[in-house]
């Protein structure tokens, strides 16, 4: 996705040889305009496949999550990684690691708000080890659900999360691919490839 490659371009900060901070335009302060565009995206990528539900976690999946739940009019639901006051009793959960942070969350969602019925999209903003989309397809097996497929606003395809859900079978659709960091650039897949 053009759109998003630029802003990447202009606005994204390489830190050390792994990470991107986004957080004027996605993770912290986000662009409404460039999140529409990403709900549009996703929606003409998985429009045909009868998607009832769009799953992500908190936080930062929410807003790209939100914007494609609108485009398919159908609820969204992020997983919490917090114990809530009213979020006790009849929860799907699953234990997601994060590389990054190198700390474990355990993430849940309600029974109340996912069925054997559902037909699931996940959209997150990051794939890199794959460890969130991972919580969330055993949330949705457990659940008795269909994972559909993954969005992914961008991907850093150097990570081992694409990998692993190609081997699983996981159709995962990312608008901007990411192969490396060079010299504190940002090299996406699509200029490699050629
Ligand atoms: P995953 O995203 O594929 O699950 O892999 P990983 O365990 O490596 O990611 C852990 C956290 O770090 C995730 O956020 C993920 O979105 C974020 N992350 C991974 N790579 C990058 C990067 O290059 N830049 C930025 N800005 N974030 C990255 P999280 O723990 O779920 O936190 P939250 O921000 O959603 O609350």
């Amino acid at each position: 996705m053009k759109l998003l490659e630029d802003r990447i371009r202009k606005d994204g900060v390489v830190i050390g040889d792994d990470v991107l901070k986004v957080d004027s335009f996605l993770n912290h302060q986000v662009d409404p305009d460039l999140m529409a565009a990403v709900g549009e995206a996703f929606y003409s990528k998985f429009k045909d496949e009868k998607i009832t539900k769009i799953l992500t976690v908190e936080s930062s999946g929410i807003a790209p999550a939100l914007a494609t739940a609108m485009q398919f009019h159908v609820p969204l639901v992020f997983a919490r990684k917090h114990k809530s006051l009213t979020l006790k009793d009849d929860l799907y959960t699953a234990t997601v690691y994060s590389f990054t942070k190198q700390t474990s969350n355990t993430i849940s969602i309600s029974h109340k708000f996912l069925n054997s019925n559902d037909r699931v999209l996940i959209i997150d903003d990051f794939l890199a080890n794959g460890q969130a989309v991972q919580g969330l397809t055993e949330i949705i097996n457990a659940a008795g659900a269909t994972t559909v497929g993954a969005g992914i606003v961008i991907e850093k395809t150097f990570q081992k999360g694409r990998k692993m859900f190609d081997e699983q079978g996981v159709h995962v659709v990312s608008l901007a691919r990411i192969a490396a960091f060079e010299n504190g650039q940002v090299v996406f897949a699509d200029e490699r490839d050629v």
